[in-house]
């Protein structure tokens, strides 16, 4: 985890300046420099070129921290190691086995002292009353009474290590799980985070009174032994019992899957609309559709509802059948036993001792197969755990390669969305040079946004490849990539937190001086000072306190944390004031200057002016390409001739 680049910058720990530090403080006018004493790690935030406006502006001195690491860009990715899931899921079972090899020990200690109350009636009414002994009773009621603490004790101790055990599964294959799922998600169904769920579905099943069911039935056999021991025939109507339980099990399990399953689906389902609900809790009010948003809700609850009932019913039957079954054998034990006493085949005592050890027999198999659903829930909970995390993606290490200088080729770029036939992108090729600027130009719906997606790796093209230094994204470390590139998605979220901590991208180990260079790269430190907080303002879920444009803008600051070379900016200027256009030009200017690659897509013709290409979309084709002053030409042209009909249009 702490290794650090390989690249030929010189290492140097903190990197802020303290004049800068003060000076930033006075400027946002904060509470005292909170100098994060992180690792030895990067030495240039942005590239240590002093002739550019970039670091302080007015507010200082620019951190001359760079010490000649250059173009090399410094080591801002440090190396996490990939997630090997394989190992924790390992880690978990290992844990769960070796727990589990304790609780056995416990539990076979449990159920060999649970025969001591039939023993001591045994020996009561063949001994101690044949005898009258008080000694011998005094002796055996003690001898008795330690092993039932004994067993009470051993069973609370199993039950103590399954609980941890069930906590270490929970610690261990959490994050792998939420890590995995957040990795599938991206080519996935959004049902990955899920997952989960079935952690704890897992965990609630090693706490479950069947797990204890499950593990005390082995032993069943060895008090139908006992029984048998006592009389055949008694030990016969127990095995017969087992059977029928066993047959009323299956039956029941066949019965009740299909509607827990489809109790589960319309559960899922319904959850799905609570969680848009909650998402969209402001439209909802706004157009009044709260009795709409509830009853789509209402429906699936409805029909998860129903079929869980159904489910219970049936569940409910069988374990009535299944508890007479085991009463009636009781009351057939005593019976039959009475006869056989009476013949004089065996003694009072021992009937009453053989039908508590057949009711000991019975219990946990009756209990096994009361939450046998809940075992089949829990094994398919592991299955989709297992599959998740041998998945990912995430666990297979990719070569370091050298900090990637923002050379961007795209090639015969395809895509259909899953499940449709649409072709969204069609066929798309073109190259960027290292800080070169493109805007991407074109109807609503021609393609933009999914172009810029593909270009970030945010969706995977149907074929075609799209490639930062000849290396297919796909290819990329992705957190070494996601490192070196910026994006602002067209529709801006920011994460609940400080404003701070939104453009670190949440790094815990972001430092000031690298926040405060984004601010300065996308020039929102002036509207981030306006602020009351300043940087440290706190931003909700919803992006509140700030307005549309200013979220913009801190995304924008976001896109260009920690130097990236490409950054991809979809309608970065839709919700901009003509300050915040101003703003936006000047960033889309620094980058250049810092030889950063852009992508911009607009509407807007004002950044026109700033880039070097620019790309007309129309139907995901490109119409054109080239150079700005060609393109804008030939649209120019191509407008004209529209405007007189009888002339033929080009191409
Ligand atoms: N996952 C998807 N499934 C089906 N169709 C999709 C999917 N993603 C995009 N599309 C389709 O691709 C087309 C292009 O969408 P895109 O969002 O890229 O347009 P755009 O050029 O960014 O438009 P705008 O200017 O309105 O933002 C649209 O017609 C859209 O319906
Ligand atoms: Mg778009």
């Amino acid at each position: 985890m702490k290794d650090t680049a390989d690249h030929g910058d010189t290492g140097q720990t903190e990197n802020l300046d303290p004049l800068l530090l003060r000076q930033r403080d006075r400027v946002t006018g904060n509470e005292a420099p909170r100098i994060r004493t992180t690792k030895p790690r990067l030495s240039v935030t942005i590239d240590a070129d002093t002739s550019q406006p970039i670091p302080a502006g007015g507010a200082g001195a620019p951190p001359d921290n760079s010490g000649g690491g250059g173009g090399g860009g410094g080591n801002f990715h440090k190396r996490i190691k990939p997630n090997d899931f394989g190992k924790s899921l390992k880690e978990g079972k290992a844990a769960v086995r070796r727990n589990l090899g304790i609780v056995m020990v416990l539990t076979c200690a449990t159920n060999i002292l649970i025969l001591a109350i039939p023993v001591y009636l045994f020996q009561i009414s063949d001994r101690v009353l044949t005898s009258r002994s008080t000694d011998t009773l005094i002796m055996l009621t003690i001898v008795i009474a330690g092993a039932v603490v004994m067993q009470a004790i051993f069973d609370a101790i199993r039950r103590f290590i399954l609980m941890r055990t069930a906590v270490e599964v929970a610690a261990k294959l959490g994050a792998p799980i939420l890590s995995a799922a957040a990795a599938a998600s991206l080519n996935g169904t959004g049902r990955e985070y899920q997952t989960l769920g079935d952690l704890q579905q897992l965990r609630g099943f090693l706490v479950s009174g069947t797990l204890i069911s499950f593990l005390d039935v082995p032993f069943a056999p060895l008090f139908i032994l006992a029984i048998f021991l006592v009389h055949p025939d008694l030990g016969m109507i127990v095995v017969v019992t087992s059977l029928l339980l066993f047959v009323i099990a299956f039956i029941n399990q066949k019965a009740t899957e299909k509607p827990f399953a489809q109790a589960n689906l319309a559960q899922s389902k319904a959850n799905v609309h609570l969680d848009s609900m909650s998402r969209n809790s402001q439209i909802i009010n706004a157009l009044a559709m709260i009795p709409e948003a509830v009853t789509l809700w209402g429906k699936d609850t409805a029909a998860s509802l129903t079929a869980q009932v159904r489910a219970q019913d049936r569940n409910i039957v069988s374990a009535a059948f299944s508890r007479a079954i085991r009463l009636l054998t009781q009351v057939g034990m005593l019976g039959w036993g009475a006869f056989l006493a009476i013949q004089g085949e065996i003694t009072g005592g021992m009937v009453i001792a053989a039908s508590i050890i057949a009711g000991r027999a019975l219990a946990p198999i009756e209990g096994a197969i009361e939450g046998w659903n809940g075992f089949v829930v829990s094994r398919g909970a592991y299955g989709r755990i297992v599959a998740l995390l041998q998945g990912s993606r995430l666990q297979f290490e990719k070569l370091r390669l050298p900090r990637p200088e923002g050379r961007l080729d795209v090639e015969r770029l395809l895509y259909v969305p899953a499940g449709t036939k649409q072709v969204v992108l069609n066929g798309l090729s073109f190259h960027l040079n290292p800080g070169e600027t493109l805007a991407v130009i074109g109807n609503s719906g021609a393609g933009k946004t999914t172009l810029g997606k593909m270009l970030v790796g945010s969706i995977l093209p149907t074929s075609g490849n799209v490639r930062l230094d000849l290396m297919d994204l796909r290819n990329w470390d992705p957190r070494q990539f996601g490192e070196n590139i910026g994006y602002l998605p067209q529709d801006v979220q920011l994460f609940p937190g400080s404003i701070k901590d939104n453009i670190g991208r949440m790094r815990r180990d972001a430092t000031d001086a690298e926040i405060f260079d984004a601010a300065k790269l996308a020039d929102v430190h002036e509207m981030i000072s306006t602020l009351p907080q300043g940087y440290e303002t706190m931003v909700a879920a919803d992006g509140a306190p700030l307005s549309g444009g200013q979220k913009q803008r801190i995304a924008l600051a976001r896109a260009f944390y920690g130097n990236p070379r490409l950054v991809v900016l979809d309608e970065p200027n839709s919700n901009l004031d003509t300050a915040g256009d101003r703003a936006l030009a000047r960033a889309v200017e620094h980058a250049r200057q810092n030889r950063i690659t852009v992508v911009v897509i607009t509407q807007k013709p004002a950044l026109l002016e700033l880039v070097d290409k620019v790309m007309l979309l129309t139907d995901g084709s490109i119409a054109l390409f080239g150079a700005r002053d060609a393109v804008m030409q030939r649209i120019r042209e191509d407008a004209q001739n529209r405007q007189q009909p009888p002339k033929p249009i080009g191409e």
